[in-house]
């Protein structure tokens, strides 16, 4: 393995042999470490206590996984994730360094604005599938008038029923995409956080306001591209293929998320 390692002049990264946990210890792949001002004291050839001097390995502010337990480690397993609990933590941690640096924005923990709210849009299906008139997630779909078709119009050989597949696959692609967005594991997070931590509801996700000039990605984005740069910092997963499925149905659940909300790109 790699180790920052004390040297005769300063800091190097050499190559070292991987440990081996004794019975209460646990193995960790580190993913990041950093120096503390001790180790930085060290490397400038200071000793902080019996440590210091060439060969010392540094690194101890670290976060990681674990690979390996000793046979008397009880409560920490090889690849165990962080609880809901500590992920939550993490993400509140995260959300309030984010606030200290924007202190004059405003983050809703619920959706605002929205008239259509979640329970709403899950009650839509049952109620439009009674409805006598054709709905499509609560909007009235006008039928050609008989006389307006051309010949051979595929829309005049469309059924009550096949508004109601459309509908209710609509409806399950929502569903998917709502539960993508409250699984760290769906997502391919790697820290336990999901999206639902800080958005909970999809709440200012704000999708009526793209395509609109992102800061953090020095260009104009599409929801997708903000979705995937979150995916990728907050939940430290991978950004997702355009194509990916579940990049699809999030968006599709943010989206059905703000219905009604009027479209107005380029809004900050
Ligand atoms: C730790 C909290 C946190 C988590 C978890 C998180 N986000 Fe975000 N998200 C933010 C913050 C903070 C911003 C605003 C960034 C800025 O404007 O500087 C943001 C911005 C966004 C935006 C753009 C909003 C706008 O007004 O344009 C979208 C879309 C978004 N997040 C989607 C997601 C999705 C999808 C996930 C899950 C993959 C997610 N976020 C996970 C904190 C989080």
């Amino acid at each position: 393995m790699k180790a920052a390692v004390l040297g005769e002049n300063g800091l190097e990264i050499r190559d070292v042999p991987a440990p081996k946990p004794k019975p209460d210890e646990i193995l960790v792949r580190v993913r990041a470490c950093g120096l503390n001002r001790a180790e930085v004291l060290m490397a400038s050839g200071y000793r902080h206590g019996s440590q210091g001097g060439p060969g010392t390995i540094v690194g101890l502010e670290w976060s990681g996984e674990v690979v390996e337990a000793g046979a008397q480690v009880k409560d920490l397993k090889p690849g165990q994730r962080m609880s809901h609990e500590q992920a939550s933590k993490v993400s509140r941690e995260l959300m309030a360094s984010w606030q200290r640096a924007h202190p004059g924005e405003r983050w809703e923990m619920a959706q605002a604005q929205s008239p259509a709210s979640e329970s709403a849009a899950t009650e839509a299906a049952p109620k439009a599938a009674a409805a006598p008139s054709q709905q499509v997630q609560g909007v009235p779909i006008e039928k050609p008038a008989q006389g307006q078709q051309q010949q051979g119009d595929t829309y005049a050989s469309f059924h009550e029923r096949d508004f109601k597949v459309w509908q209710t696959e609509t409806q399950k692609f929502i569903e998917e995409g709502k539960r993508i967005f409250h699984s760290d594991k769906l997502l391919g997070g790697t820290i336990g956080v999901s999206c639902d931590m800080c958005h909970p509801d999809a709440s200012n996700t704000h999708p009526e306001t793209y395509p609109k000039y992102q800061v953090q990605l020095q260009r104009v984005a599409l929801l997708r591209d903000m979705i995937d740069w979150c995916i990728e910092n907050p939940v430290k997963g991978k950004t997702m293929d355009p194509n990916d499925e579940r990049l699809r149905a999030l968006e599709a659940y943010i989206i059905a998320q703000r219905k009604g909300v009027p479209l107005d790109y380029g809004k900050h």
